[in-house]
């Protein structure tokens, strides 16, 4: 075994932290940790672990659960594409006679949503079986110990990390290797003031005394964010609000959402507009801003409440605690939602 491979391992053993998946080396379980922590912090994904898997304990109720129930449950980790992908995957076992993930490389690939460091975190983590999984985590620590100059942004890039990671991959204990760098990086090497003094590479590491540990891994700069100015609509009807189902395709794909128009209005044009598509309306009032941002667009949003004397519109009317129970109203609009809540 390579020397740094000793020295990760060792240290994850005595310093490992003591997570909710980590009790467990079941497929499932596994899968459904990974696919929640490529988007959330650790902190935050304990409770919704606990609660997906406390209501879906198997492949097959993930297969069996309607999609507005899924939806339900992850509301808050966002990517809700992700999850949709998560039941395809478990119909598609399902129906060919499987009860959990598989074991090999290829068929995991070959199932929705599950790329290549989802399958090495499987395969690893909890089959043992000697694969890669390059997360940010790993990009981190290697591009720092081998102070790698190529860009991680650059697809390219992949083949040299793993290059040099094969040969340090053990062929025993896949598991504790995969994980060590998901503790080293959370732990001692993060992105931001590091913990060198303390990690067991840093006798190896290539930027430890050069100080240089916050330019790797090297990667490109972040692309502006595309800026939209948004109307939310909140209209209400005896104790009762508009909402309406996103497209299937897209941003916020078919989850619910406040009626909006992508365009900047005063509270003038919304009376005039209102009077003239003749919706019976008793009131129209400002109820703030809210900014969202997303990986690739920023939304800046402006509210307003809207009473009605009549309901117009394809909408569906539901109540607040239709609102809190059935329907998840994507994070983008929590501004909108609580300032009905706390009506
Ligand atoms: N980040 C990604 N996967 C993880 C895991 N299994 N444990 C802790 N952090 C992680």
């Amino acid at each position: 075994m390579q020397k740094i491979t000793e020295e990760l391992i060792t240290w994850y053993q005595d310093n490992k932290r003591d997570l909710p998946w980590r009790h467990t080396k079941n497929p499932y379980y596994i899968w459904i940790s990974e696919i929640m922590l490529q988007q959330t912090r650790v902190e935050a994904v304990k409770e919704y672990y606990a609660r997906f898997i406390k209501k879906l304990p198997t492949l097959k109720d993930l297969a069996d659960i309607s999609e507005d129930e899924l939806l339900k449950l992850w509301e808050g980790l966002g990517y809700y594409s992700r999850v949709r992908n998560m039941q395809k995957t478990a119909k598609k076992l399902i129906e060919s006679g499987k009860d959990n993930l598989p074991n090999t490389k290829d068929e995991l690939l070959s199932l929705p949503g599950i790329g290549e460091y989802t399958a090495g975190a499987i395969l690893s983590i909890s089959y043992n079986i000697p694969t890669l999984a390059i997360d940010g985590n790993v990009y981190r620590v290697i591009g720092r110990v081998y102070e790698i100059e190529e860009s991680i942004s650059k697809p390219a890039t992949y083949k040299v990390y793993s290059k040099i990671l094969e040969k340090l991959l053990p062929k025993e204990n896949a598991s504790d290797f995969t994980q060590s760098f998901m503790d080293l990086g959370s732990l001692i090497c993060t992105p931001k003031n590091p913990k060198c003094i303390i990690c067991p590479l840093n006798k190896k590491c290539g930027v430890y005394k050069k100080n240089t540990q916050e330019l790797y891994p090297v990667k490109d700069k972040k692309k502006e964010q595309k800026i939209e100015e948004r109307v939310v609509y909140i209209y209400s009807y005896k104790n009762k609000y508009a909402i309406q189902k996103r497209k299937e395709k897209g941003l916020l794909a078919s989850l619910y959402e406040f009626p909006n128009t992508l365009e900047s209005t005063s509270l003038i044009d919304i009376e005039n507009d209102l009077l003239e598509k003749k919706v019976p309306y008793q009131s129209v009032l400002e109820i703030g801003e809210a900014k969202h941002v997303f990986s690739h667009k920023i939304w800046y949003m402006k509210g307003y409440l809207i009473e009605l004397k009549n309901p117009f519109g394809d909408f569906l009317w539901v109540t607040k605690e239709e609102l809190q129970n059935k329907y998840s109203i994507p994070s983008a609009f929590s501004y909108f939602y609580d300032y009905i809540m706390n009506r």
